[in-house]
């Protein structure tokens, strides 16, 4: 029998920020962590779905591999045997069972997508990009990301909240090719399953330390509300003192009434891995927000020190390696699925 699969990819558009490490890559290691020899880990770098925005090309190869190093400093374990790790554009089979699954997802279902609202607003707020810019590929992203889930039969798919409806879309058309064809792909669990896998009521989602009813960004407009991995420690620590807060003057768990102090009680949690009720009890009616600001600072400061420590150490050689390896095995499996679909539509006796 083979292993269930956690699969999950994480864009390499720039450098990460806490609320990716937060988020994303956190879950992740975690889960590896907590279920190393049962399940087998898929963690891609989804870097044709990079390129749906305009990006800076002549460091896009570089970026993947500096996105591993960066899930490898954090903790993934890549010696691990169980653990895959690989690029999305050395997988044909990615491009062509998008294609595929394009011709049975519906243009309205793409159109309700609001990813793609957000982001082409986005392109379309910004002056220099005219409406022409956004990309049909920023529209077909979520097929493409169905494809790289389906091809490998992934269960678990830990993201944040807001791939959430991908997510639901990416079951819609497995489920619906699955009824027209017979069984053809594993269907990954509903979003109610995915959170009780990753232990979390509700999706992660880390607001900006400036404008805490945004989330936390690396294209929100004011930097010193985003913390970056690749921050000076010292530097983050000041942006957490400045963070905004309220007139309340009593710490409660919040999101409605204390946007900003909930969203330091959310971070505290996370980074000291202790459960959101604990911290909550412990700062509740609290009234010394310095106080609380100083806890967040410092395990801020102690979580890149240790990141920005572990990465020095990583070298691209011993990715490539990994990568190469991975990137074999990965295309025979994905070639399989591919050839499975392709004589199951006809494409093939
Ligand atoms: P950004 O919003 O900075 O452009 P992306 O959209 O590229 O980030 O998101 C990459 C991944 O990081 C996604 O899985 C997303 O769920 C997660 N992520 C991004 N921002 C946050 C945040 N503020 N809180 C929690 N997770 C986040
Ligand atoms: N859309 C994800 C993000 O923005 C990246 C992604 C692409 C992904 N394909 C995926 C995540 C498949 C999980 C599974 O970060």
């Amino acid at each position: 029998m083979s292993k269930t699969v956690i699969l999950t990819g994480l864009r390499a558009n720039g450098e990460f920020h806490l609320g990716n490490y937060l988020g994303a890559i956190l879950p992740v290691v975690q889960l590896q962590k907590q279920h190393a020899g049962e399940y087998q880990v898929n963690m891609f770098v989804p870097d044709l779905h990079s390129i749906v925005t305009p990006v800076e090309h002549g460091t896009l190869y570089q970026q993947s591999i500096d996105n591993l190093k960066v899930f490898v400093a954090a903790g993934l374990d890549i010696a691990n045997q169980d653990t895959y790790i690989y690029r999305q554009s050395r997988v044909p089979a990615h491009s062509e069972l998008a294609w595929i699954l394009d011709c049975f997802t519906y243009f309205g279902e793409l159109n309700r997508m609001t990813q793609f609202k957000d982001k082409s607003a986005q392109l379309t707020d910004d002056k220099t990009q005219s409406e022409s810019s956004i990309s049909a590929g920023l529209f077909n992203y979520p097929v493409l990301m169905a494809a790289d889930i389906l091809l490998y039969g992934a269960e678990y798919i830990p993201v944040g909240e807001d791939q959430r409806q991908h997510i639901e879309l990416t079951r819609d058309v497995a489920i619906r090719m699955n009824n027209r064809f017979g069984d053809m792909f594993v269907v990954p669990h509903e979003w109610s399953k995915q959170l009780e896998f990753t232990k979390l009521d509700k999706g992660v989602r880390i607001r900006s330390l400036r404008n805490p009813e945004k989330k936390m960004s690396k294209s929100v407009e004011d930097p010193a509300g985003t913390i970056m991995l690749s921050d000076l420690p010292e530097e983050a620590v000041k942006k957490v003192s400045s963070a905004t807060t309220d007139s309340l003057g009593s710490i409660n768990y919040d999101w409605g009434k204390q946007p900003g102090v909930t969203n330091l009680l959310q971070i505290l949690a996370l980074l000291r891995d202790v459960s959101q009720n604990e911290v909550n009890e412990q700062w509740k009616g609290k009234t010394n927000y310095g106080e609380l600001k100083d806890a967040v600072a410092e395990a801020v400061k102690a979580c890149l020190s240790e990141i920005q420590g572990k990465l020095s150490k990583v070298n691209d050689q011993e990715i490539l390696v990994k990568l190469e390896e991975d990137e074999v095995k990965m295309n025979q499996i994905a070639n399989q699925t591919l050839s499975d679909v392709q004589k199951k539509i006809g494409l093939r006796p």
